[in-house]
């Protein structure tokens, strides 16, 4: 079949790769897509966000699947767009419609839903400007830290974490009153949860679902987990504390009671659900719901999956993955981020990427770049990530970084410490 993915990132070029390894796969689409993509697929110049161009585009093509990688356009609701147009609604979509979209799309929405359901997490409030006075008594009654959360969408910055009560008040009534737009409109104050984070990804058909493997991500520029926020900065899969006893009580805890949640309130949903988690002493907590797979964490997730990508999203989209089963590769991945000199703050793009030479069982996955002229250049923060695979984590980390510094173009730069938390905890320091 023709498939069309959504998207220009790493997450995609490592979606594409193994929807293109699949013989069920007879012409991949990429819109926008970015340098690696094309090599794996046709990039087309489609804007995700402009639905009825998607639909012209899908028909003409005779496209029967699209594959939706950020979380925009779901939000925006193309798969209601889809579901709701005749010629359209035979498509299969991967990614929840517009209802379930807002697990991502509103704080409070997904921490009611998980209220509703019995779903681990902190405990909150959600205010607006009309009941600041409230917000600030809440406040009174935590303990530092403090955690606010614009309740819309805000590029992955809308989450402070405010060390003292003064700050986090004014930083209160700046979001109130539009530091992050309408995003911030609502802001949702909760408990401040201490331990180790990881990401565990769920792909469900609205009834049934398949763990996938769980990963962990570097989401600050500076190593030992210092300076600002970024996309992500590397990831490892699997994560060696998420062990089979822990991943029980995520399954049973949190996966379950999600999936039986959605069925119940009767939200269609087709797709990925990542669970960002804490694990605080060994029980886990939500911490946020994202409707899409994580990036950098696909680049360490999907080339661990032995199973057949394009039949997994077929019964996805028919509501019988209780068919399916899942095969990984028991190896551990480790990706590690090059970016942009200066990212996450200003940026240049159009630098030169001299790309080095191909590694046993390392990938190479674009974010950030594009084809000029026969050169390939930068066009974004992330640029460009390796991922390798080997049977330990010290041994795949050594690969990564390998490959890693044979790539280059000016001013690129990388966390050189990427997995090493995890290896302290390894050996119980
Ligand atoms: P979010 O956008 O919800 O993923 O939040 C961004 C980051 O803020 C998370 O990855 C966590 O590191 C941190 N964070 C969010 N909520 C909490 C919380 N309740 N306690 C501690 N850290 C949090
Ligand atoms: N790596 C975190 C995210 O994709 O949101």
């Amino acid at each position: 079949m023709n498939i069309l993915l959504l998207g220009s990132g790493g997450r995609e070029h490592a979606i594409a790769c193994k929807l293109a390894q699949s013989e069920r796969c007879s012409k991949l689409y990429i819109a926008p897509g970015n340098a690696g993509t094309a090599a794996v697929g046709e990039n087309v110049d489609l804007k995700a966000d402009d639905f009825e161009a998607v639909g012209r585009f899908v028909q003409e093509r005779h496209v029967e699947m699209l594959v939706v990688g950020p979380e925009a356009p779901l939000v925006a609701g193309i798969a209601d767009h889809f579901a709701e147009t005749p010629a359209l609604s035979n498509v299969m979509v991967i990614g929840p419609r517009k209802q379930g979209a807002m697990l991502e799309g509103s704080k409070d929405y997904a921490k009611a839903f998980m209220t509703r359901h019995k779903i681990p997490t902190a405990r909150y409030q959600t205010f607006t400007r009309e009941t600041l006075a409230d917000a600030e008594a809440f406040l009174d009654t935590l303990p530092a830290p403090y955690v606010l959360k614009a309740d819309g969408l805000a590029a992955g910055k809308g989450v402070l974490i405010e060390p003292d009560l003064a700050t986090a008040k004014a930083h209160l009534r700046e979001m109130l009153d539009g530091k992050f737009g309408s995003a911030s409109a609502s802001v949702v104050i909760e408990e401040y949860l201490s331990g180790i984070e990881l990401s565990v990804f769920v792909l469900t058909d609205g009834s049934h679902y398949l763990l996938l493997p769980s990963a962990k991500d570097y989401k600050r520029i500076g190593e030992g987990d210092t300076g600002l926020n970024t996309g992500g900065m590397g990831s490892i899969s699997p994560v060696p504390f998420a062990d089979k006893e822990f991943m029980k009580k995520v399954e049973d805890r949190i996966v379950k009671p999600t999936v039986r949640g959605l069925r119940d309130e009767k939200i269609d949903y087709h797709g990925f659900i990542f669970v960002g988690l804490m694990n605080c002493g060994g029980d886990p907590y939500v911490i946020e719901y994202n409707v899409r797979m994580g990036d950098p964490e696909t680049e360490s997730v999907f080339p661990r999956l032995k199973s057949d990508v394009v039949e997994l999203f077929e019964h996805t989209a028919h509501g019988t993955l209780d068919e399916c089963s899942l095969s990984v590769d028991s190896r551990t991945a480790a990706c590690i981020m090059m970016v942009a000199g200066g990212y996450p703050e200003s940026y240049r793009k159009g630098d030169a990427i001299s790309l080095g030479t191909d590694i046993e069982d390392v990938q190479v996955f674009h974010c950030g770049t594009k084809n000029a002229d026969g050169r390939l250049l930068t066009n974004g923060g992330r640029v460009i990530c390796t991922t390798a695979l080997a049977p330990s984590l010290p041994e795949a980390l050594l690969k990564s970084y390998n490959r890693a510094a044979d790539i280059n173009w000016e001013g690129k730069y990388n966390r050189r410490d990427i997995g090493q938390d995890l290896l302290k905890l390894m050996m119980g320091q």
